[in-house]
């Protein structure tokens, strides 16, 4: 039997729709805060990724999945969507110089990582993308955002917010000499993926979670001593504007994130004890990218919310709500299941958003009986010769052990909406008899 490819899931009807109730949670808040939704192709040309994210991030260099199509061209599926958010930014004239944008966008991504808890081949994330805001308000802004949602999703309290700044080009720069200098230095000390990053991205050499390295760098050259004074300020404001604002945050100047994009401002939403794969959302500022990818120079910031990690952290809702009918008609007879057919028709619309199942695959009354028990409907319609004969309907009520009633045909929408009401469904739901 063909199986899935590794690292890559199915979500079955009750994951996808927690995970769709879990993505929607993080949409809202978005909403709430002005940020509208963006919709990305899931394939850009690979040198999209190589010139934004960094030739020498674990992503361009070994995780990303890159073909030449029939045409020669050579593409990637997108690892992640900020590149691809700038990409298309410029390519539609969003990006001019005093523009403002604040953007969503959710889907699938995909990086070839060593499939684990919590890290998948092919995964989900929103984020968000502000274009145009230069200042601290944007950077506490999409933090009291992702706030918010976990705030909404019920999970706030398992969450810890790690922040840290890598101030300007110029100061990243001079830190990252010292910082070579340094491990070149004490090469004997580190490990060997560190001593492999000192000449390609040596503070990425600061994430290493080897004890021998992490000891060594105890001496090191530290980021904070060499940032610039304007980047310090922005930092210093948004953490006012954060305790302003009550979002608790731990400032961390060994967390610099694996892309190369990021100036000042970075963070990341951990879940201590979900394991090793425990960041469910990260992201920064990056003021020099538009421009990198050759537009104007566009202040920007975001972050990207990881969906399966979120939604393993909250609790599944009770009972599947989709999956549920509202009323199941039971028909026996031909006659009777075409007039089934007409009756589900009118009642769906009379009842948006409501679900309206008819009784398919045969069967007598007994065994369709059976079927609308299992559907969870609260109501079972039903048909046959009897019932047609006289125009009616019969509803039994299948919960809360109401009474059996019949009724004219056109008269069951009304009944209905008493039993299965619905926000803004009109009282009076019109049907047509068979
Ligand atoms: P990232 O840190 O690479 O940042 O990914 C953001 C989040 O996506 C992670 O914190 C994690 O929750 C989730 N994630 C990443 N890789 C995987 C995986 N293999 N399996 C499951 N979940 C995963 C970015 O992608 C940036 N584009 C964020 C950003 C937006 N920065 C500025 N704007």
């Amino acid at each position: 039997m063909i199986q899935s490819v590794k690292g890559m899931h199915d979500l079955l009807p009750d994951e996808s729709e927690h995970m769709r109730r879990v993505g929607t949670v993080v949409t809202e808040a978005l909403s709430a805060f002005g940020y509208r939704e963006i919709c990305l192709p899931l394939l850009e040309s690979a040198e999209l990724f190589s010139r934004s994210l960094g030739e020498a991030t674990d992503i361009v260099e070994k995780e990303m999945y890159v073909f030449e199509d029939q045409g020669g061209d050579r593409l990637a599926l997108r690892p992640e969507g900020t590149a691809g958010c700038v990409r298309a930014g410029l390519e539609h004239g969003l990006l001019r110089t005093d523009a403002r944008h604040r953007l969503w966008y959710s889907g699938a991504f995909f990086r070839r990582e060593r499939p684990q808890k919590g890290r998948y081949r092919q995964f989900r994330q929103v984020g968000a993308e502000a274009f145009g805001f230069a200042g601290p308000d944007l950077d506490a802004e999409l933090i009291t955002a992702a706030a918010l949602a976990w705030e909404r999703l019920g999970i706030a309290g398992g969450l810890t917010l790690r922040l840290n700044t890598l101030g300007d080009a110029a100061s990243r720069s001079r830190y990252r000499e010292a910082l070579v200098a340094y491990l070149a230095k004490n090469e004997s000390r580190l490990d060997d993926n560190a001593r492999k990053r000192i000449h390609t991205n040596p503070l990425r050499v600061l994430d290493s979670k080897d004890e021998r390295t992490i000891e060594t760098l105890s001496d090191a050259p530290r980021l904070p001593e060499y940032l610039d004074e304007e980047s310090a300020q922005h930092f210093a404001a948004l953490k006012s504007l954060l305790a302003a604002s009550g979002v608790a945050f731990e400032e961390d100047e060994r967390l610099v994130r694996g892309l190369d994009y990021y100036t000042r401002t970075v963070f990341e939403w951990v879940a201590p004890g979900a394991g090793a794969q425990n960041a469910v959302c990260a992201g920064g500022r990056y003021d020099s990218l538009v421009e990198m990818l050759g537009g104007p120079a566009v202040p920007a910031a975001g972050f990207a919310v990881g969906l399966e990690r979120v939604a393993a952290l909250v609790a599944p809702a009770e009972a599947s709500v989709s999956g549920r009918a509202d009323a199941y008609v039971v028909a026996v007879g031909e006659a009777a299941k075409r007039a089934a057919h007409r009756l589900a028709a009118d009642l769906r619309r009379a009842f948006p958003g409501r679900c309206i199942v008819v009784h398919c695959g045969g069967g007598g009354f007994r065994a369709q009986m059976k079927c609308a028990d299992k559907s969870g409907a609260a109501v079972a319609l039903l048909l046959g010769d009897d019932e047609l004969e006289r125009g009616v309907v019969t509803l039994k009520p299948l919960r809360d052990g109401g009474e059996q009633l019949q009724l004219p045909a056109e008269q069951v929408g009304e009944r209905l909406s008493t039993i299965i009401p619905a926000p803004g469904i009109p009282a009076k739901a019109g049907t047509r008899p068979g």
